[in-house]
Parts: C-alpha cells; structure tokens; sequence
C-alpha cells in the first residue's frame, strides 16, 4: 500500500489510504515482525507469573485498551452510508456552487442519528434526529449538517450545553435516556419558551420516525448564496426522501426499543445491502437577500422559526441516492467530522446566533473526540480533492510532508503564489459573501422579532389532522405524566394555553390537573396544509 504523502507544495491525492485487510495467515506485530504464537503468554516457566519482557503480550492488551474513543457528545449513536448526489443545474439561478450544476456527481457520505441517547441506547426513542451529509465536491467538502426537524431548541447558541444538560439523563442517577421522565428537560422548555416548537415537532409522530429512509431533513438555518453573476439570495436546504415522510405509532417504537434496539440502523443496512437504495431530492426556499433578513414577517435569522411550503415552495436542486454501507463502522460512521463551517464557493453562513456558535462548536469538540488537529486526514474525512494547507505536525500526523518552507508566499519552495484570484481567476475559490455588518453596540441581547414563540407552535399543531393531533396530545400526557414536580408540568401546561385551548385541556385532563387560561392573544392562521406530508410521496404528484 503506497504511503499517503503530503508535500508542502503539492498533496499526493493518489497515493493510497492505509487499508490493512488483516486477513493473511499470518501475524505479526504492529511492525511488521512475524509472531508464532498469541494464544500464550510469555512466563517464566509452564505454571510461572507472566514476564515483563513479553512485548506481545503489552502491545496486544495495551491496544486493546486503547480501542474506544468518546462518544460524540450530542448525536453519539448513529448510522452512516455513502451515496451519489447528482445536480439537476436548477439552482444556477441562485448558486454557482459546482456540485449543483446539471449532471454533476459528486460522492457523499451521510450520518443519521438520535441527539440525546448513548452510543448504546435504542434508535426508536422520541428524539430529534441528525441528518448530516458530507459532500465531496471538487471544489472541497460541503457539509450540510442538518435534523430531521426544520426548527431548533433555541435562538442563540450560547444556550446549547444548557438544553443539552437539560435533556440528557439525570447527573444523579444517569437515568433516563431521550425524553422520557425528564423534569428536567421540561424544566427547560417551559422556561426557555422559544423550545415550545422544536418541542411539538417531538411530541408529533416526526419525533418516531419509521425509519431513516422515511425522513425529512432541514439545514435548519437560513444560508446565503451567491450565483456565478455576483448576485446573492437567502436560502433553507431541505432534503425529501423519495419514499415519503413516516412514522411509527408510540406503541410501536417502544415495543421496538425492547426488541430490536438497532431498528434504524439495521433496516438502513439492509435496505443497502438489497439494492433498495434510499433516495432524497435535496431542495432550497428561496428569500431574497434583504438589508433585514426577513421574509413575509418571519426572521430568517431566527431559528426557531420556519417559513412555511406555500409561503415558499421547496424548489428541486438535486437528487441523493445512498448506495453503499460502511466497511468499517468505526472508520467511517464514527470517525466521520462534520462542521457547518465546511462550505463551498456560493455558499456562506448568515448572522444566525445559533449557527455562529456552531461555526465554533464542531471543531472545537472533534479536537478532543478525534485526538488532535489531523482529523481531516482520516479517510472518510479527506476531501477528494488537492489539498493544499500548510499545516503541519501534531497528534495523529499520517503525512511526510516535505518541503522547507510552510509558510506563504515563499521564494524558496518553488515561489508558491499564493492568493487565489492574484491573477484574476476566481473560479473555485471561496470567499465570504461581502455583508453589511450591522451597527451599534456590542450587547448580549436579542432582537424584539425573536420574542414571538407560539405563533408558529400554533399553526403547527392546527396543521395536524386529527389523529395526528390525538397522538400529540398522547405524547404531551404520556411525557409530563412522567414528571415529579408538579410545578414542571402546570409551567408547561401554561404554555400550551398558549398554543390551544383543546390541547391544553385535553393534556390538563390527562395529567388531572385544571387547564389554565392563556395569557398571550392566540392569533388565527390559516392551517398550513404544506406542513402536513406525513405518508407523501416527493414529488407530491
Ligand atoms: C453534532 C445537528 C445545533 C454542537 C451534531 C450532529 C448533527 C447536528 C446532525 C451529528 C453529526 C454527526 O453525525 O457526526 C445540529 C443542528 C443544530 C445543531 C441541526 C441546530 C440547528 C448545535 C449547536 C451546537 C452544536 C448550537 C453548539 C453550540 C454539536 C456538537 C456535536 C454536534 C458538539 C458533536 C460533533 C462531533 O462530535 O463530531 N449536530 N446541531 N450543535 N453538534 Fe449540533
């Protein structure tokens, strides 16, 4: 196997990743010398304690205990495959990303996952769930590391480690995992009102889904885009899968979780595995690129708001076909890095509070879950494409660079002019999109449009069809049922006065408690039939 060997002034993207088969007939240690024996340990005599000198022996046990890795601290149990996604041209429009471009196709690897369970727990616990695709496009990795729900938690991410520590098990007795018995989670939500709409997307059949092939996924966050003219707009990434949105039913996924822990994963798997390859069309809503960032009096730059389908239809860029499982679960589906920070030229991130934390956040953690700064250099990591950095050195380094000078311009390693577009071709090359950074003084504060937290709950759980309504209110009474403190659950039942008197009433029923009365106006929308799709197939026709 050819060494993978990085230059300063070139990367040898040919040469081969470090595959070891372990599959000769003999062995030998990890360098290479020819053992005759594992199955003894070297002693001093038949019946005699275990020699220190047994290089074997240490080397065999010392790996071993060194095999595992943290778990991701959110989204730790997942599943992964790698797939094709190939551009319709149809966002030319809006994008010059290559990867978009008619026929263009591009290698991707995806990761589906639940966000509060260990890497142990069962995959049909009601949960978000993480949809995240790694493009690797020709002009360096995209990653769109998005949920299954197009609405998050909070606004800003300054917030994340709290809802994450309200949400994972008690510190106490480390118990439960997702959801269920949790004050504190519902601590949280009913005092961090702005999660009252992630929260609903939960308590709906979206938060069982049937299976990873049967979700939805959202970028979540307003991005902004460039075309190859120069001119900008905003856009939400969505992903369809082809076989329609579905659901399990509650009786189902805890069956499941008793009797089948791997649900999701094993049926990803299998379906791969019989040439049933799973399909998403992937698509973008389109805003224009305004000095406020609003559309039709929603803020873009709130996350905890969506833009509803007929407001804004989905427009079809692409189509992801998933077409292979992992060799290798830890390889791939383990060590896999995504970063919202991993963009491409015409595609760039907004002001949004909570993706701005993310920007820091993924790397920040991979440093410590992946050992240091190389992580880039694992192979379901590596950009298919020349990679040219000067990094060097550090924990894990698997390249030979060679060169003298890391640094440039230089004149001594070749010259290497370096800024891209020096010579006026900017084609491929990323930049930020220029933005007015807005005025005024630093505060920890949030804009008057972010204080809005029903409205959309509201028209959410309006949308519903009544038995989609019925299990809402089920998954309301069975959760906060399973509170202690009373307090948790009249706070939540306040918040659901807000959101509708039926629901409120029907939950307060079940839970034996009196309903309480709203204290915010409850305004009338339309219901959205668009946010309804549960047993659609995509396209709708
Ligand atoms: C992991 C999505 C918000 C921090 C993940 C993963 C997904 C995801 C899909 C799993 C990636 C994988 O499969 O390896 C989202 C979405 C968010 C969001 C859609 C909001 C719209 C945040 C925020 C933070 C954060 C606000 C922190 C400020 C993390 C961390 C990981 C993670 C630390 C673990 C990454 C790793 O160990 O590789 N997120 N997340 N996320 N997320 Fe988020």
């Amino acid at each position: 196997v050819a060494p993978a060997v990085r230059t300063a002034t070139g990367n040898d993207v040919d040469a081969e990743p470090t595959v070891r088969a372990q599959r000769e007939t003999y062995l030998t240690t990890s360098t290479g010398v020819r053992l005759r024996d594992t199955d003894h340990s070297l002693k001093a005599g038949e019946r005699g304690p275990t020699l220190l000198q047994d290089h074997h022996l240490r080397e065999k046990i010392t790996h071993f205990d060194h095999e595992r890795i943290p778990e991701r601290v959110v989204h730790a149990r997942g599943a992964g495959a790698h797939g094709v996604f190939v551009g319709y041209g149809t966002a030319d429009t809006v994008c010059k990303a290559a990867f978009l471009q008619e026929g263009v196709e591009t290698p991707t690897f995806v990761r589906f996952s639940t966000v509060l369970g260990s890497r142990g727990s069962a995959d049909t616990v009601r949960d978000t769930r993480g949809f995240a695709t790694k493009f690797y496009t020709d002009e360096g990795n995209f990653d769109l590391v998005g949920n299954n729900i197009p609405v998050f938690f909070i606004q800003d991410g300054i917030k994340f480690p709290d809802v994450v520590h309200a949400g994972k098990p008690h510190p106490d007795r480390e118990i439960p995992q997702a959801q269920s018995a949790h004050d504190t989670f519902w601590d949280f939500v009913s005092l961090h009102t702005e999660a009252q709409h992630h929260t609903m997307w939960n308590m709906s059949d979206r938060g069982i889904p049937r299976s990873y092939r049967t979700m939805e996924g959202f970028g979540v966050h307003t991005f902004r885009v460039q075309n190859a003219e120069g001119e900008t707009a905003l856009v939400k990434f969505h992903w369809k899968p082809r076989l329609g949105v579905h659901s399990l039913t509650w009786e189902e996924a805890q069956l499941l979780g008793g009797l089948d822990p791997d649900f999701h994963r094993r049926d990803l798997y299998d379906a791969i595995e019989a040439g049933a390859y799973p399909a998403y069309e992937l698509g973008l809503q389109v805003f224009p690129d305004n000095a406020e960032q609003v559309f039709e009096g929603i803020d873009l730059l709130d996350p905890t708001k969506m833009v509803p389908e007929e407001m804004a239809p989905v427009q079809p860029v692409g189509l992801m076909v998933l077409t292979a499982n992992p060799t290798n679960f830890f390889a791939e589906t383990e060590q896999v890095a995504f970063h919202v920070g991993h963009l491409v030229p015409g595609i760039d991130a907004t002001d949004d509070p909570l993706v701005q934390a993310r920007l820091f956040s993924y790397v920040d953690t991979q440093l410590s879950r992946l050992g240091g700064p190389n992580f880039n250099q694992i192979p379901v990591n590596r950009p298919h494409t020349e990679t040219n950095d000067m990094l060097r050195d550090g924990f894990h380094q698997h390249a030979v660079h060679t060169g003298v000078a890391p640094y440039k311009p230089n004149s001594l390693d070749g010259g290497c002019p370096f800024h891209a577009g020096a010579d006026g071709d900017l084609a491929g090359v990323f930049e930020h999109l220029p933005a007015k950074v807005a005025e005024g003084t630093k505060v920890r504060a949030q804009p008057a449009s972010f204080d809005d937290h029903y409205s959309q709950v509201r028209q959410f759980w309006l949308s519903m069809s009544p038995v989609e309504q019925e299990h809402i209110i089920r998954a309301y009474t069975f959760e906060l049922g399973k509170c202690y403190e009373q307090t948790i659950k009249e706070r939540q039942l306040q918040c659901l006065a807000n959101i509708d008197a039926r629901l409120c009433s029907e939950v307060a029923t079940g839970l034996g408690l009196p309903a309480p009365e709203p204290t915010i106006a409850l305004q009338e929308p339309e219901p959205s039939p668009a946010l309804s799709q549960v047993g659609e197939a995509w396209p709708p026709d």
